[in-house]
């Protein structure tokens, strides 16, 4: 059985395919809207969550599936005392298909160790989060025509970043890649990612603490938010939480066919002006990350 729980788990092959038949649903729609007739997925969702829910919901909805879970751990028997394997182990007694959110690193690996059906992680901690990294991958592709051979600006918390650390080993495959790494020195990628990806894989990046330093170079910006909710110290937060804010005045000294990307929710990091611009993708993106979350979920299933 297979699981999505590191967004290495997927092969470049794999990712092509998924890509595919996301690009073949949004083509046509209607093809797919009963494949998943008669399968319930389970979402157990133990943080907050707006899209990765929801876009997970919307798609199993979208072809032709059922939903069960919660979005909310202190409305199931986990406010008793229940352990995520034995959650799983229920849960996977009712579903297809498990989805999980969890704040602590790894639960959804633990889970899948005693599941009967697979587990897609949705969000482990700081950790990482590899459905986000498929909507990243898919919107990148759509904008720019290609994963490789470009120039990768990743802004904001790169240390409890989860959807960073995801991005940087799986678009790190692709030839060509070099990054810009923008953070306060607080908030720099971690070691163990630069270790074991980056100088391993001899993959060109710098580490700067401002937006203007690179601005001209970079082909995609994925700007993030500041993880409020895995900070200790509510006043180092407050230190940090704008450091980065890209307006119109930033924008003019990047390419023209810039694409701006945010997994989402924005905080402060993008001005409302620039959602008008051209460049903005991050709109489009939520959109992917639903159809994606469609692919994903009727190849898992083996229904296509
Ligand atoms: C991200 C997450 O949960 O890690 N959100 C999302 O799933 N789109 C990013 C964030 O919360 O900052």
């Amino acid at each position: 059985m297979k699981h999505l729980i590191d967004s290495m788990d997927l092969s470049l092959e794999e990712l092509e395919s998924l890509f595919e038949l996301a690009r073949d649903i949004i083509k046509d729609e209607s093809k797919y809207n009963e494949v998943c007739k008669n399968k319930i997925m389970g979402a157990l969702f133990y943080e907050p969550s707006t899209r990765t829910r929801l876009s997970f919901e919307a798609a199993m909805l979208r072809l032709g599936g059922q939903v069960i879970g919660f979005s909310e751990a202190s409305s199931s028997s986990v406010s008793k005392g229940e352990s995520i394997p034995d959650t799983i182990r229920t849960v996977g007694s009712y579903a297809d298909l498990i989805v999980v959110r969890h704040p602590k690193e790894g639960a959804p690996r633990y889970a899948s160790f005693k599941s009967p059906v697979p587990v897609i992680n949705a969000g482990d901690g700081g950790h990482q989060h590899p459905t986000q990294t498929l909507t990243d991958l898919l919107t990148i592709r759509q904008t720019k025509g290609q994963l490789g051979n470009q120039t990768i600006g990743i802004c904001g918390d790169l240390k409890f970043g989860r959807t960073v650390h995801s991005l940087i080993k799986s678009i790190s495959r692709y030839e060509g890649i070099k990054f810009v790494l923008i953070s306060p020195p607080e908030l720099k990628v971690p070691e163990y990612i630069k270790k074991e990806i980056l100088i391993k894989k001899n993959i060109p990046f710098i580490e700067i603490e401002t937006l203007e330093e690179a601005m001209s170079e970079m082909d995609v910006l994925y700007m993030t938010r500041v993880q409020k909710e895995r900070f200790f110290n509510e006043a180092d937060y407050v230190r940090l939480k704008d450091t980065y804010i890209l307006d119109k005045e930033k924008l003019e000294y990047a390419k023209k066919d810039l694409a701006i990307l945010h997994p989402l929710p924005r905080v402060n990091e993008i001005s409302e002006e620039v959602d008008d611009d051209p460049r903005a993708c991050y709109f489009r993106q939520v959109k992917y990350g639903m159809y994606v979350r469609m692919a994903l979920i009727a190849n898992m299933l083996e229904v296509v």
